[in-house]
């Protein structure tokens, strides 16, 4: 017998309950119907859609030169115009500009979603139930705003990790929704943290509906969370009855560990596309036996962030709750950007969009392994604590995946700990924040992704801490500037902590 998905109603927001499909997108299939006169939408007649036809020059898989080398010829390029007319189009995955351009496909152009159903099956060992679906959204910043007003109403709580992306915490705050901080160390959330933070749960309190969680590459932390930690946090979620957000923007660029120059191998690409999956960690999707597992996917950080395309993966009936929002608010991604996408992935096939995947993760880890290399070269680590000689005062967590490292500082030893900032650590970060600057470099402080809860910040213990930190990219500049950036840390930690 296959598995079905649970219902998940009891969960969904009163807005979402009280939500109603639009009457006009119910018949938009019959707009295609030759049988059918269609007199009944405000379609505009496509032949005013002033584009005969776009086309696009795109690098060509296997990618031999790498995903950045410039498109110089026919060898190294591909070229493919998508016209206006569905009679014109060549292939029946060209999403022809009469059709995009038109209203519609709330949940995607089908040619789009079957590749991305497709990679997801690829990817992620997908079949644990049976009904489970995608549906295209504008990026993982809308799917995140979408899965608020699905789940939420104002005062309900989420969990989230204790530091999270700002910006998904922030949309979360504005409606009205509490975030509760859920601990973290340097391999994400510590699931025996969370299952006491919930088998303890104020009574009267409602139990939260949704963990928010970034689980590859985390946004700030640069942390990943392993499947032994998945499964475990998978129990809870089915023991407390709430739905996992994975998140997962950076889950392509998993640049493995880290390991010191003096001991690396050249970093080379993956032989083969088996071995790539074979070692691309196992995500929540893959674990859920019951469809309480929504996943956020985007191209933002693999193919280009103004693509502002992605898609979800879950329950076909939590992502029909989700359709009934879009059709009311975004109604679909631009249709240029889904014919461009789609086409541009059906160009390379599962197989080279795999190729240009293993490409990006190579570069990524290149990156990667420079940063680390430039943030032990220049960052003073070997000053240690005078409180305790075994702990350094500055640290790094070399980051298995993502874009993102963080410099950790023992505020407490900074010397005008007492005098200067009255053990405020909080005034330490800030102090050390502007000193970076006025060094001429920049990194992000903790405190900027602090997940609040009823006004407090950490429920975990890490508001006595004395520990904070900064984050940095190694994604954004080309790699002689980051060596300049990082050695200017360095040169203003230094001179804050070891004079
Ligand atoms: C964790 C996380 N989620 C979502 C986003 C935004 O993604 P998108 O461009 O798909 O909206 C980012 C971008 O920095 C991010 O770090």
């Amino acid at each position: 017998m296959t598995n079905q998905a649970k219902s998940y109603a009891h969960l969904y927001s009163d807005e979402a309950n009280a939500r109603k499909p639009s009457p006009l997108k119910t018949c938009i299939h019959y707009f295609n119907d030759p049988n059918i006169v269609f007199l009944g939408g405000g379609l505009p007649m496509s032949t005013y859609f002033p584009w005969q036809s776009i086309s696009a020059v795109s690098p060509k898989a296997p990618f031999v030169n790498g995903i950045g080398a410039p498109c110089t010829s026919s060898e190294d390029s591909i070229e493919y115009t998508i016209p206006k007319n569905i009679s014109d189009t060549k292939g029946k995955d060209v999403i022809a500009l009469e059709r995009c351009l038109q209203y519609g496909f709330s949940q995607g152009q089908t040619p789009f979603l079957d590749f991305v159903r497709e990679h997801t099956k690829i990817v992620h060992q997908m079949g644990k139930y049976e009904d489970w679906d995608v549906l295209a959204t504008t990026g993982n910043t809308g799917a995140w705003e979408s899965t608020l007003r699905v789940f939420c109403n104002r005062g309900d709580t989420i969990l989230a990790e204790a530091h999270s992306f700002s910006s998904s915490i922030a949309a979360a705050e504005a409606q009205g929704i509490n975030t509760f901080p859920v601990p973290m160390d340097n391999e994400g959330i510590i699931p025996e943290k969370l299952s006491e933070i919930l088998d303890n749960w104020t009574e009267g309190v409602p139990k939260p509906k949704l963990l928010y969680t970034i689980p590859t590459g985390q946004n700030p932390t640069g942390s990943s969370l392993s499947v032994e930690r998945k499964v475990a946090i998978y129990e809870l979620a089915k023991k407390h009855d709430f739905i996992i957000i994975e998140d997962e923007p950076y889950y392509f660029l998993q640049t493995g560990e880290y390991v010191p120059a003096d001991k690396r191998a050249p970093v080379t690409k993956a032989a083969s596309h088996k071995e790539f999956l074979d070692n691309l960690s196992t995500s929540f999707i893959s674990l859920d036996t019951e469809g309480r597992v929504i996943r956020m996917d985007s191209f933002s950080k693999v193919l280009a962030p103004g693509t502002r395309l992605g898609w979800l993966v879950g329950a076909k009936s939590i992502l029909n709750t989700y359709l009934k929002f879009h059709e009311m608010s975004i109604q679909a991604p631009a249709g240029f950007t889904q014919t461009l996408v789609s086409e541009t992935l059906h160009q390379w096939g599962q197989d080279g969009y795999l190729d240009w995947l293993i490409g990006l993760r190579y570069e990524y880890t290149l990156k990667r392994d420079f940063c680390i290399d430039s943030l032990k070269k220049h960052l003073p680590l070997d000053l240690m604590c005078k409180s305790d000689p075994t702990k350094p005062v500055i640290a790094i967590n070399p980051p298995n995946a993502g874009m993102f490292f963080i410099v950790t500082v023992e505020a407490a030893e900074h010397p005008e700990f007492e005098t200067k900032f009255g053990k405020d650590t909080k005034k330490v970060e800030e102090h050390v924040y502007e000193q970076i600057i006025a060094n001429g470099a920049l990194m992000a402080p903790g405190m900027w992704f602090e997940c609040h809860y009823d006004g407090e910040t950490e429920k975990n213990g890490k508001s006595v801490d004395t520990q904070v930190f900064f984050r940095g990219t190694f994604a954004a500049v080309p790699l002689e500037k980051l060596d300049l950036g990082i050695s200017r840390v360095g040169d203003a930690l230094r001179k804050e902590f070891a004079s």
